[in-house]
Parts: structure tokens; C-alpha cells; sequence
């Protein structure tokens, strides 16, 4: 059987080989666990799977103590035998609970210190949504909203609980020929219990915002994951297309290569010069606020293959520069995460998408290329593509008249060096958004950190033939490539993340992992 053959082939084009999926048919994204609230004691709820707290092993508290009255006093039998350990998020599965209606008990651990905190609490959702999935489990009453965590309301709560279910059942199966049938997730009915009434509404929020937070992270995650030769930068605008089909709030506009020619862009034009696949500029324009309010502007780096160009790279692990576009991913996961919420804002994501190729046409080390800006690049290393596919996207979105300008782009190999695959590094030219984006970071559990861009690290570009070079030589390389970024983004607020540590995993778990969608949907919710 053809590979594609469940998928569909493009009617446009039937012999095609690359691109031979249509986005639209991409249905693993469909995420079918069904979060609810109820009031209704959940002691007599015959729910396949009652989750319960623990957060002090000798002293039960809320729910947790009411069944184990109801038990009588089974569970701190079971808890005196030392059967759950104390570590956040540790969990024990009861059967037959004496007296209670549910089938099973989960006791999941808060730990063992006073407070709760927000990275107890997380590790407690995540670990429940594993814990739930075995496949007699379908439905479940959660009570960790029993707790009460350090700082954080119940929608924050209910958010962790709701963004731990649904991202649990992540799966990415586009390119198998055969899919799973067999479920290995969690994927039934999930009930929040709520004390009172007068909560549901934050506890409502919390579920909209979790699982619109998930399904932004799905999506940027798929369109990471596909293949190259099917995540071309024409699927990307189509991808952006179906957005906007998707929802009414969101319009796209896509550029092709002689409409970028016209308006000057020779910077992003030479990355896709050695390449067949066409590049396009896409702008997704979300409008959930008055036209007046200055709209906060998202770019992504899309190269959706980066061999280096001339420039090339070794081979050794090549495969991975198909995730060379997670920076655009998280653009199109923001951009579908806001949409879900309705935020009352208005942002625009923008994505440059090229393949950095080396064909006869490509662009040659030494090349000098005129960016949209009018200043000259001397492309010293074709490898550094990322820079030149963004610097014409910074200059373009200057007609959206920003609040303020973020770009994502796994942009260097050095911030792996720097901060490892834990922490997305942070670039601005203004100290509160800078402030902010970290807050954000901390807020999400999707952490950044900020490095410094100061005149000196400016002067490593510094060319003898154009305006300035696009390397800036061994050291500080995250740094200069943020100075170049910087350099075409004078005119407005501006901060860029670079995701190159943090947008996907190796090994045996390679994939990619959808950040840093979390972190930016914290910083537009905490703005919003
Ligand atoms: N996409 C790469 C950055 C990258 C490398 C991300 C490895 C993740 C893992 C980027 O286009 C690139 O090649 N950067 C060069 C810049 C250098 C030529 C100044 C790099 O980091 O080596
Ligand atoms: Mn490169
Ligand atoms: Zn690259």
C-alpha cells in the first residue's frame, strides 16, 4: 500500500511525490478526551477511576479524608504500609475500595513539604494522566482541586489537569501505513469535581485554556514531526489556509517568491535560491480586538530543511534539520491556541518559510545579498540562513505598526552549549518585555533565559565588503545572531527566543515537543 494513500492525494497534483499529503486530512490531531465540571459529591460517583490527593500521608485532608472515612479508614491502612512515596507525583492505583462507588481509587502524591507548589502540581496532573492510562479506564473524577497550590488560582489548577490530559494523548502516526487501533492512552471522559458552584466558572476557564494550550502544542508538534519532503513551505501555507477556514477570527495572506522579489527581500530570496521548493512569507492575521489596538506581532523561522546550503553540514544526524521549522510550528500552535480561547487581542503571526538547499542556483559563501531593509549582507556562511529568512520578516511586519515583535527560530547550534535542551535563550532590546517573557516562561513551566546583546558582541558582524556579515566568528554565536536580528529590529519592542535547545528531542524519543507554545500563551494570556 502507498505510504500516503489514507491521507489523500492533492488534486493539483497526482504524480506529485513531496507534498503528497493534503493538510487537511492530518487527523491525528483530533483529541478526543472530554473534560467536564460537576458539583455532585464525588464519593458517590461510580466513575471508573476516583483521584485523589495526598499531600500529608499521616493527615488526610478534603475529599481524600472523606473517603477514607467512608472506608473505613482503608486508605491510611494502605498509606501506613508505606505503599506510595512521597515524591510529587507519585501515584497508587486502589481496587475495591470497601464502601466507595468508583471502581479505583488513584492516591497520587503532592509530596511531602507544608505548601504545594506549582511544579508539585504539575508533576501530579502529568502523572495522573499517565496513571489513568491503562485501557480499562474510561472515564474519571478528579478532586486534585482539593489542594490548594502556592500562588495559583483554581483555574491554574484546573489548566494543569486539562493540558496534562489532553497533551497525554498525543500521538503521531501521519507517516505510518498502518495506525494504531489499540488505545494506550487516556482518552474517555474526565470530570473536574468543584466544591462550589460560585468556582465553576474559574475552574471552566482552566479547561478551555489547558486544552487550548494542548491543541496549539499538537499542532505545532505535527507540523515539526512531518518529513520534509512533505513539510515543504508551500504545505506550510496551506496549513495557514486551513486556519483561516478553521476560524473565522484568523485571515491569511501568503507571499510567493516574485511577490517578495518586488518588495526587495534578496536576504530571505537568497536562502531558497538552491532550492526547487518555492518559499512564501505567510501572515496570519488574528483579529479579536478593536482594529486600533496595536496588534503584537509572532515570527517564525521556517526553514523547512536546513542542509546547510553550501555550506553543508555534515551528515551525521542531518534528519534533525527538519525541525528546522518548529519556530514557525509555534507560531501556527499560538496562533490556533488563541483562536480556541477567543482572546480579545489582536496578533499576527508570520512565518518565513524557505529550504536552505545547495543547488546550482544557490547562494555562494562570499555572496553579497541586498535584505528588504536596503542594508547589504555578506553571507559569509550559508548555514546561517535562519538570520537571513528573519531579518526581511522583521522588516516586512514594521506595516502592522506592532506593540511589540517576538521571534522563535531554532536559530543556533551555541545555545545548546549555553543553556542545554532545558531553556529556550531570551534576546530584547527592552527590559520589560524581556522581564515579562521570563515571567511567562516560569509561569508555563516553559522556561527562558535572557542573554545580553551589548555594542560589543555588535562588531564581531562587522564585514569589509557590505554592511555587515551574517556570522560574527566562533565565539558568542547566539549572541551575534541575536545582534543581527536586533539590527533590523530598531523601530519597535522586540524580543527573539532561540529555540534550538528546547524545540524537539533525540534519541529514542525524537520529536518534537511543541515548545515554546506554552510560554507564549501565558505571556499574550497575561496581557490579554
Ligand atoms: N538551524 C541551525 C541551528 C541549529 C543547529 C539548531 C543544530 C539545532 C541544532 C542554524 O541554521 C545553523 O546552522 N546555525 C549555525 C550558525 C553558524 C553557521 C554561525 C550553527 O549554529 O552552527
Ligand atoms: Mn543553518
Ligand atoms: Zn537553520
Amino acid at each position: 500500500m502507498a505510504p500516503y494513500s489514507e491521507a489523500g492525494l492533492q488534486h493539483e497534483q497526482p504524480f506529485c511525490i513531496s507534498g503528497a499529503l493534503n493538510p487537511t486530512d492530518m487527523t491525528q490531531r483530533t483529541i478526543p478526551v472530554e473534560l467536564k465540571l460537576s458539583n455532585t459529591n464525588p464519593l458517590k460517583s461510580r466513575t471508573g477511576c476516583l483521584v485523589l490527593p495526598v499531600a500529608n500521608q499521616k493527615k488526610l485532608t478534603g475529599t481524600t479524608a472523606l473517603a477514607d472515612k467512608e472506608s473505613g479508614g482503608y486508605l491510611r491502612k494502605i498509606l501506613k504500609q508505606n505503599d506510595l512515596a512521597e515524591s510529587p507525583g507519585a501515584t497508587l492505583v486502589l481496587h475495591n475500595v470497601p464502601e466507595l462507588d468508583a471502581q479505583r481509587v488513584l492516591l497520587v502524591s503532592a509530596g511531602d513539604s507544608k505548601k504545594v507548589s506549582p511544579q508539585a502540581f504539575d508533576r501530579m496532573t502529568t502523572a495522573t494522566a499517565v496513571a489513568l492510562s491503562t485501557p480499562g479506564i474510561r472515564d474519571c473524577v478528579s478532586c486534585l482541586n482539593d489542594l490548594e497550590v502556592d500562588d495559583k488560582d483554581l483555574t491554574w489548577q484546573s489548566r494543569s489537569l486539562a493540558q496534562a490530559l489532553v497533551s497525554n494523548t498525543y500521538k503521531f502516526d501521519l507517516h505510518k501505513s498502518v495506525k494504531a487501533s489499540k488505545r494506550t492512552k487516556f482518552d474517555g471522559k474526565a470530570t473536574i469535581f468543584v466544591s462550589q458552584r460560585s468556582l465553576n466558572k474559574s475552574v471552566e476557564a482552566g479547561i478551555v485554556q489547558g486544552t487550548a494550550i494542548a491543541n496549539g502544542m499538537s499542532l505545532a508538534r505535527d507540523l515539526g514531526n512531518t518529513a520534509a519532503n512533505v513539510c515543504t513551505p508551500t504545505y506550510l501555507g496551506k496549513e495557514a489556509k486551513r486556519l483561516e477556514k478553521t476560524f473565522p477570527a484568523i485571515k491569511t495572506r501568503l507571499l510567493n517568491e516574485s511577490q517578495m522579489e518586488k518588495l526587495g527581500m534578496g536576504a530571505l530570496l537568497s536562502v531558497s535560491a538552491g532550492s526547487v521548493e518555492e518559499a512564501k512569507l505567510i501572515c496570519m492575521e488574528y483579529k479579536g480586538a478593536a482594529s486600533s489596538k496595536k496588534p503584537v506581532v509572532l515570527v517564525g523561522k521556517g526553514v523547512t530543511f536546513d542542509t546547510g546550503g553550501i555550506s553543508i553540514k555534515p551528515s551525521a544526524g542531518m534528519d534533525e534539520m527538519k525541525f528546522d521549522m518548529c519556530g514557525a510550528a509555534s507560531v501556527f500552535g499560538v496562533m490556533q491556541s488563541i483562536a480556541e480561547m477567543k482572546l480579545k487581542m489582536n496578533v499576527i503571526g508570520v512565518v518565513a518559510a524557505a529550504e536552505n538547499m545547495p543547488g546550482s542556483k544557490a547562494t555562494k559563501p562570499g555572496d553579497i545579498v541586498t535584505s528588504m531593509s536596503g542594508k547589504t549582507i555578506e553571507v559569509l556562511n550559508t548555514d546561517a540562513e535562519g538570520r537571513l529568512v528573519l531579518c526581511d520578516a522583521l522588516t516586512y511586519i514594521s506595516k502592522y505598526k506592532p506593540d511589540v515583535v517576538i521571534d522563535i527560530a531554532t536559530l543556533t547550534g551555541a545555545v545548546i552549549v549555553a543553556l542545554g535542551n532545558h531553556t529556550t535563550g531570551l534576546m530584547s532590546n527592552d527590559d520589560s518585555l524581556a522581564e515579562d517573557l521570563y515571567t511567562a516562561g516560569v509561569e508555563a513551566q516553559d522556561k527562558c533565559w535572557r542573554l545580553p546583546l551589548w555594542d560589543e558582541y555588535e562588531k564581531q558582524l562587522s564585514s569589509n565588503f557590505a554592511d555587515l556579515a551574517n556570522i560574527g566568528g566562533r565565539s558568542a554565536g547566539t549572541i551575534t545572531a541575536g545582534c543581527f536580528l536586533a539590527s533590523f529590529a530598531k523601530e519597535y519592542k522586540w524580543a527573539h527566543l532561540d529555540i534550538a535547545g528546547v524545540a524537539w528531542k533525540q534519541g529514542g524519543a525524537k520529536g518534537s515537543t511543541g515548545r515554546p507554545v506554552p510560554l507564549l500563551v501565558q505571556y499574550l494570556l497575561n496581557r490579554s
